[in-house]
């Protein structure tokens, strides 16, 4: 949690002269480039192996500078702005000039928050532009939540980490396109459907294909090296146990009502019950079981209310069919 204000200069500075910093923020961290230099915006791209047509996040420093980075700013925008920022929520909006088309995938609407990470604020005020950042991982793999996952994923592929200690939400951001004044959630995440929904005064759509997994539509993103199934909670344990006895190397995502029961698996991580702590620890449950060699991890889904909606959706993601390219 410590980054030295040096540090936090020769981070500005990385991205003042083209270079990628490893940065973190509330939800991830993230792999940041300046936002307006498309060459440095090309190499993230390169380093975490992610197709060009995938958008980026741009992060900015303040809900005051938005209208410098999209073109309109309805009220209902303007509104979850103001509630939300710093926090993980991204807005996504129609793209200002400033944003060049490397960062949006071509798209003419653009992906903006503000993280609310005491580093990643000092940062954006010395660096004084915006920084466009996916999670610092590679394409398809589980995003970072320490600097210690960051370096041991991209290792020197990034011109410098800052050090910010352990995320604590866990999970990316909300998005929410906001392009008119009906918004629609278009991934869940730290900011939840509810907290949402009291500010707006009235429901907020969640697409389908968050919740409900189509066979076959969806690589799976957030993904250990393991293949995770997902099982109801009371079979869990027998599950685990049944594909343990079939020789595999189970690790046991143990719902919390649970957390007595004796397993007899390689491994087993019982799940907090509190949604927080969850999501907290969700990403690093997933390496630790990938460090102790699993190759199947067996979990079930959490009750999809606040934060568990946000968790359920990188479960099943994590358990969707792989890419194979
Ligand atoms: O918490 C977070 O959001 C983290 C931290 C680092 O800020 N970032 C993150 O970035 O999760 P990434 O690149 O892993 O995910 C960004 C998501 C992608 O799913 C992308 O499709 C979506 O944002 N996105 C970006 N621009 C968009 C746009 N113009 N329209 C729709 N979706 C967009
Ligand atoms: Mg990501």
């Amino acid at each position: 949690m410590t980054a030295r204000t040096s540090d936090i200069d020769k981070a500005a500075g990385v991205l003042r002269s083209g270079g990628l910093v490893a940065l973190p923020t509330e939800t991830v961290y993230g792999l940041g480039a300046n936002a307006e230099d498309p060459a440095a915006v090309a190499r993230i791209f390169q380093v975490k192996g992610r197709p060009p047509s995938h958008p980026l996040i741009v992060h900015i420093g303040g809900a005051e500078s938005l209208e410098d980075w999209v073109e309109d700013v309805p009220a209902t925008a303007r509104l979850l702005a103001e509630h939300f920022w710093p926090g993980p929520l991204t807005l996504v909006l129609r793209r200002g000039r400033r944003v060049p088309l490397e960062a949006t995938g071509g798209l003419e609407t653009v992906a903006v928050r503000v993280p609310d990470h005491p580093v990643a604020l000092a940062l954006l005020s010395a660096f004084g532009g915006g920084v466009t950042a996916p999670s610092a991982n590679r394409f398809g793999s589980v995003s970072p939540t320490t600097a210690d996952h960051v370096r041991a994923e991209l290792g020197d592929a990034v011109d410098f980490v800052l050090d910010g200690g352990a995320c604590k939400v866990g999970v990316e951001s909300t998005i929410v396109d906001a392009t008119d004044e009906i918004p629609s959630i278009l991934r869940p995440g730290g900011v939840t459907r509810e907290d949402l929904e009291a500010v707006l005064g009235r429901p907020i759509a969640v697409p389908l294909t968050s919740r409900v997994r189509v066979p076959g539509q969806h690589p799976s993103h957030y993904a250990p090296r393991a293949r995770v199934v997902l099982v109801e909670p009371e079979k869990v344990v027998i599950e685990a146990e049944r594909a343990q006895e079939l020789g595999h190397r189970v690790g046991v995502f143990l719902p919390p009502s649970f957390a007595d029961a004796s397993v007899k698996t390689h491994a087993v991580v019982t799940v907090p019950g509190s949604m927080p702590a969850y999501a907290r620890g969700l990403y690093g449950f997933l390496r630790e079981l990938d460090q102790r060699g699993c190759d199947l991890i067996v979990a079930s889904l959490p009750v999809e209310e606040g934060l568990g909606l946000a968790i359920a959706n990188r479960l099943r993601r994590a358990a969707g069919p792989r890419a194979t390219a």
